[in-house]
Order: structure tokens, then C-alpha cells, then sequence
């Protein structure tokens, strides 16, 4: 579904990413794993068109969407549910929804979408004319992943959804990126909650200093001594 080849990016003179490959297949979750300042968050923001890359290229459906605007990559189906939820708190929970279904074909259908992702957060329905800025930080991720899924996305990339939660919250947050998934939604997961993705991805990458370092399935990798060692603090 994705394919990213060889892609190099940075911020004027400064480069981040070093030829960094990655494939995500239809109905896959894939986690890609690396500490602060690995340069996930560049890989993410050049995938979804608001960063250019120096070089490489990425593949959505087949398709090169090098060099499209972000808001026509959205059209096309990945949705980007950013680090730091993003959300516009000075807007009404149906509001900041409303907000994710701006892609035009999403739009036809918002009323639908709205009551499915209504039944997946009973409590944003609960709350919805209230302000967002009145969340705590789980809520504020369930609806930044509420309003991902406005666009009726193919793929979601949700970056660090579980950053500054309570575990519970966490495993919240995780049962639902499941539930993504077994609604047929294909997800490429961004962590530094290495035990947990792994537990849940199917396949993962590992980002260290712009480069990916490791690929596998996610057994091999919570096996490996690099990921014990490294990231798991065994
Ligand atoms: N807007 C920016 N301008 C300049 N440097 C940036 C910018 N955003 C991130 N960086 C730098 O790029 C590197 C990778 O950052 P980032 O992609 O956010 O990493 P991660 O998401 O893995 O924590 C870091 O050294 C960071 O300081
Ligand atoms: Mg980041």
C-alpha cells in the first residue's frame, strides 16, 4: 500500500533522513520504533507532503505522490494523526471532527462517519458540543484519532499517540488502533512504547539517526539483544 524508497530529507542545510526504505501492505499495522530526535516525526511529515525530500520517493496504491500537496495526499487516503494530537482546542469535539473530513469525497459522507466514529468513542458523543481544550490528554488523542478517521482513510499513520498517557489510557489507545485495524484501515504506528507496539504490529522498523537500522517481524525484533538492550532496559 505504502512504499517509501530511499528517501532523504532535512531542514535547510541539516539532513535527517539517510535513504530510509519502508513498506506498509494493505491490512498491516507496521511499527516504526526509534528514541527522540531518530527522525520519525521528519519521515512522517515528508510521507504526507509537508516536508519535500531531497531525494527517494513514495509510492501510495502503486502511485507516486512525490511532490503532492499534503491536503491531495489526504484526498488520497492516509490520514495523519500527528505527534501531539494537534487538536483544536478552542473548537466544540463535533467541531475539531468536522475538521478531519474536509476531503472531498469524506465530506459526502460526513454524517455517516461522524455516527461510526460516534459508536467507536461513545464519550466524544457524550461531549460533543463541549470544548476541546476542556480534555485530559487521553481524550484529546481519542479525538485526534476520532478525527482521523473523519477522512475515511486507507492509511492512518498515527504518530506517538501513546506520548504522556496513563497506562491504562494507553491500553486504551491501543485496543482502538486494533479496532482500526480490523475495520479494514492499514496503520504505520510511530512508538517509542517499544514493548506494546511490538505486542500489537505485525512488522517493524527501527529508526536510529535518520536511518532504519532494523526490519523484521515483530517476534524476531522483541527477541533481538539491540531492541533488549536499547529500547526494552533489559
Ligand atoms: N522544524 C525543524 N527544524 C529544524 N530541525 C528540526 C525540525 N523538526 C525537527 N528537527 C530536528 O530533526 C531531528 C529529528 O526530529 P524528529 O523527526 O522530530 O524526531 P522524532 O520524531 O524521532 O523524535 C531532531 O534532531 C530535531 O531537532
Ligand atoms: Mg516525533
Amino acid at each position: 500500500m505504502l512504499e517509501v524508497k530511499k528517501l532523504s530529507a532535512g531542514y535547510g542545510n541539516i539532513q535527517i533522513l539517510w535513504d530510509v526504505s519502508l513498506k506498509v501492505n494493505e491490512g498491516e499495522i507496521v511499527a516504526l520504533i526509534g528514541g527522540n530526535g531518530a527522525g520519525k516525526s521528519t519521515l512522517v511529515r515528508t510521507i504526507t507532503g509537508l516536508l519535500p525530500a531531497n531525494s527517494g520517493t513514495v509510492e501510495f496504491l502503486g502511485k507516486s505522490i512525490d511532490g503532492l500537496e499534503p491536503h491531495k495526499i489526504a484526498e488520497l487516503g492516509i490520514s495523519h494523526i500527528p505527534e501531539g494530537r494537534k487538536i483544536f482546542t478552542d473548537m466544540s469535539v463535533m467541531e475539531n471532527l468536522e475538521m478531519g473530513a474536509y476531503p472531498k469525497n469524506a465530506w459526502k459522507n460526513k454524517k455517516n462517519t461522524l455516527k461510526k466514529v460516534y459508536e467507536m468513542f461513545p464519550r466524544l458523543k457524550e461531549r460533543e458540543k463541549q470544548l476541546a481544550r476542556t480534555f485530559s490528554g487521553g481524550e484529546q488523542q481519542m479525538l485526534a484519532m476520532g478525527r482521523g478517521l473523519m477522512s475515511q482513510p486507507k492509511l492512518c499513520i498515527i504518530d506517538e499517540p501513546s506520548n504522556g498517557l496513563a497506562p491504562m489510557v494507553v491500553m486504551e489507545v491501543f485496543e482502538i488502533i486494533q479496532s482500526m485495524r480490523k475495520q479494514g484501515i492499514t496503520i504505520l504506528l510511530i512508538e517509542q512504547n517499544v514493548k506494546q507496539t511490538l505486542e500489537i504490529s505485525d512488522r517493524a522498523y527501527v529508526l536510529e539517526n535518520g536511518r532504519i537500522v532494523m526490519e523484521g517481524d515483530c517476534a524476531t525484533c522483541l527477541a533481538s539483544e539491540h531492541i533488549k538492550k536499547a529500547y526494552l532496559g533489559l
